[in-house]
């Protein structure tokens, strides 16, 4: 029992009239462990979430969350689990405590002031208790919504994109609480934009328009990416005329600047190597190897995604 996965979807279909907008999506999410959900906009991770909290109903394919069937059980999953939204869906004009009383309410907790205090004091906002949820930083909102779907003990937390246009110092933050959750026994499901939360979790899958394109560790999914990266480096005019030049040319799939230095990626190891050091001796920069990252092996993956639809 407690080796299955929190969540097992397989072949999962979703569609808005006829766009369909998550194409047989199989996947799992293994209890204990924080796995990150990664795509570009619009390539279906709130409405995956959504089906997989019971929110939508799927067009086609079969899953289990937490062991209950999707589609049947609905109502025990939306109990069972906790959902944070891509948006900000608290009151601005309440407090923190008083938007933590009022969801407190909803699930029927009781003592409702003890289950708010412990819920304020274990995510460190006792002491903005009483600040409006309105007037707080992106920071401390996400960190109080983040308290508001943990307060019924789920086991298992969807977060959708919890961090966004969040500073980094909170970012951080965030992710510790996160980390300090799974450490507790709680499963995490958390989409991202941020390569750095990425990197944080302990499984990423990722999807482009609705098809599961990569998933593994962050070491598996570059490696299955099987890219080679260079880095030339240089002054700005040097390091823009050698991006230029690479645009095209054999073996180069991607090219990225990063600072004054550019990344550039391709499949075909021999044919990028030429392709880099013919420029690095036109255009005066400096060539090394350097590890392929994950954010290079995401845009690989995005523009081969865009290829195959054209
Ligand atoms: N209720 C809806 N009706 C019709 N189309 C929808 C609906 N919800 C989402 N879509 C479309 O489905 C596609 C996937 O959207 P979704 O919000 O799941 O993507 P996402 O991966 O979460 O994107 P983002 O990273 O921007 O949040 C988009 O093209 C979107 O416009
Ligand atoms: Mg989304």
């Amino acid at each position: 029992m407690s080796t299955e996965p929190a969540i097992r979807v397989e072949g999962l279909v979703k569609r808005f009239g006829d766009r369909t907008v998550v194409d047989h999506v199989s996947m799992d999410v293994n209890r204990g462990q924080i796995t990150g959900f990664l795509g570009p906009n619009g390539s279906g991770k709130t409405t995956m979430i959504r089906v997989m909290c019971g929110l939508l109903t799927a067009d086609g394919g079969t899953g289990t969350v937490l062991g209950y069937q999707l589609g049947r059980d609905t109502r025990r999953i939306k109990s069972e689990i906790g959902y944070m939204t891509q948006r900000f869906s608290l009151y601005e004009d309440l407090t923190i405590r008083e938007n933590l009383a009022f969801v407190a309410g909803l699930y029927g907790l009781r003592p409702l002031r003890k289950v708010v205090d412990e819920v304020l004091e274990g995510l460190g906002l006792s002491s903005r208790q009483h600040q409006l949820a309105g007037a707080l930083s992106g920071g401390w909102k996400q960190r109080m919504a983040l308290a508001a779907c943990v307060m019924h003990k789920p086991r298992l937390l969807l977060l959708d994109e919890p961090t966004a246009g969040v500073d980094p110092k909170a970012r951080r933050d965030f992710w510790e609480e996160i980390h300090h959750l799974a450490a507790g026994g709680m499963t995490v499901l958390v989409s991202t934009h941020y390569m750095d939360e990425a990197e944080r979790c302990h499984f990423v899958n990722y999807i482009s328009y609705g098809k599961l394109v990569a998933s593994g560790t962050v070491e598996e999914v570059i490696a299955h990416a099987g890219l080679t990266t260079f880095l030339l480096e240089g002054e700005m005019e040097k390091v823009t005329a050698a991006e230029r030049m690479l645009r095209g040319m054999p073996g180069v799939a991607e090219t990225a600047p990063f600072g004054t230095s550019l990344h550039v990626v391709g499949r075909d190891a021999a044919a990028l190597k030429d392709s880099v050091q013919h420029v690095a001796a036109e255009t005066g920069t400096r060539m090394s190897a350097t590890e392929t990252s994950l954010e290079d092996a995401f845009i690989r993956f995005m523009s081969e995604a865009q290829d195959n639809m054209a």
